[in-house]
């Protein structure tokens, strides 16, 4: 090696950290971080690796250095609008200071603009390498319709379900027959591309069912219909590229009829069980599912896959894929891997070389 070569390996990579986001999980993405930048202050990582933080506001702007290393400290989303020289118009309106000479980005967005592929195909247009899925993976992964026909596809097991578009609420008699007529009893109402149980419903009759058909509309032009399932909530963690490894799997109780927004971020309404209290041959086959799931969707890097374990008949079903899961100092996906042997400064060391 000469002297150029030996001095550029052992110069800190640059990391951009990138939080915040225009989605409804701007809060949690702002916790997601504070987890991520304590990693990597953690172990060898600050010999390794150099942090730079960016912070997206709400209103899908993005600011360098000095706004987002104020959120994190304050762990709460910016009034941006009080900044000098903002500039009014919303989205995107071009890289604050620093964001040019990242080496390799590390995405903290959850839900729509940041787990769904845009901010992915900007970073794969810059030809800079970032921690998760591509944006095929992530696209997939988001579409609730869309990954549901993945999983159907590699023949991955789900339960029955429906997919509506907005449109057909005109036909209100001939829909609500469609659905009762495939699905029954409860049944759960969701948007496609949201999170954090948002715009998702339960209905136990025909009334709700309309009501919960209505309030999806109003996030999404595809909805999707299921059958109400009675069955405990599993989830593994997923982390690889090329080789995916799984996790121990946990369990998330909660005191609520579901886990809805309320019962997912109030404090003391859930508590993960990990590992959780399956037989060992169903832990084994939730692994393996988490993994297929993976590969159905095209997502790689990081995800976390819940599952639907119905006890009577010890059948898993897969729920969904998150290919940038809740990442909290509470979160499952890094207390997932804490107990399969990973610690967080390892974890974020490992999603960092994947992603290189
Ligand atoms: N088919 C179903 N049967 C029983 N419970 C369900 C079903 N679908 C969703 N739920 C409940 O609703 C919660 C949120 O649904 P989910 O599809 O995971 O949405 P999100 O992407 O917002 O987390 C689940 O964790 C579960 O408690
Ligand atoms: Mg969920």
């Amino acid at each position: 090696m000469n002297t150029s070569a030996v001095k550029a390996s052992l110069e800190p990579i640059v990391v951009g950290l990138i939080f915040g986001g225009n989605s409804g999980e701007h809060a949690i993405s702002i916790r997601s971080a504070c987890t991520v930048k304590q990693g990597l202050s953690e172990g060898l990582n600050p010999a390794r690796y150099q942090l730079r933080c960016f912070y997206i506001d709400q209103q899908g702007r993005w600011w360098g250095e000095s706004v987002a290393k104020a959120v994190l400290e304050s762990k709460q989303p910016a009034d941006t609008t009080k900044l000098a020289g903002i500039n009014t118009r919303e989205g995107f309106q071009g890289f604050p200071e620093g964001a040019l000479e990242v080496d390799c980005w590390f995405p903290m967005l959850h839900g729509p603009n940041g787990e769904d592929g845009t901010i992915q195909g900007l970073f794969s247009l810059m030809q800079v390498p970032f921690v998760g899925s591509g944006v095929l993976g992530s696209a997939v992964g988001m579409d609730k319709l869309a990954m549901k026909a993945a999983f159907a596809a590699a023949g991955l097991p789900q339960g029955p379900y429906q997919a509506v578009a907005a449109a057909e609420l005109a036909q209100k008699e001939q829909l609500l027959s469609r659905l009762e007529q495939a699905l029954g009893y409860p049944c759960f109402i969701k948007p496609a591309n949201l999170g954090s149980s948002v715009g998702i419903s339960k209905a136990n009759n025909r009334e709700e069912l309309w009501a919960g058909l209505e309030l999806a509309a109003n996030y999404d032009q595809r909805i999707v219909v299921e059958q109400g399932l009675k069955v405990r909530e599993l989830e593994c963690a997923v982390l690889g590229r090329e080789q995916l490894q799984a996790s121990v799997v946990g369990e998330i109780c909660f005191d609520a009829d579901w886990y809805d927004y309320d019962t997912k971020y109030s404090e003391g309404h859930s508590q993960p069980i990990i590992p959780a209290q399956v037989p060992e041959q169903v832990a084994a086959q939730a692994q393996k599912l988490a993994i297929s799931a993976l590969q159905a969707v095209g997502a790689s890097g990081l995800s976390r896959v819940d599952l639907f374990y119905e006890e009577t008949t010890e059948r898993l079903l897969i729920n969904e894929i998150n290919t940038l899961p809740g990442f909290t100092h509470l979160s499952m996906y890094p207390m997932l891997w804490f107990a399969s042997g990973i610690p967080l400064p390892d974890l974020v060391h490992k999603l960092l070389e994947l992603a290189r």
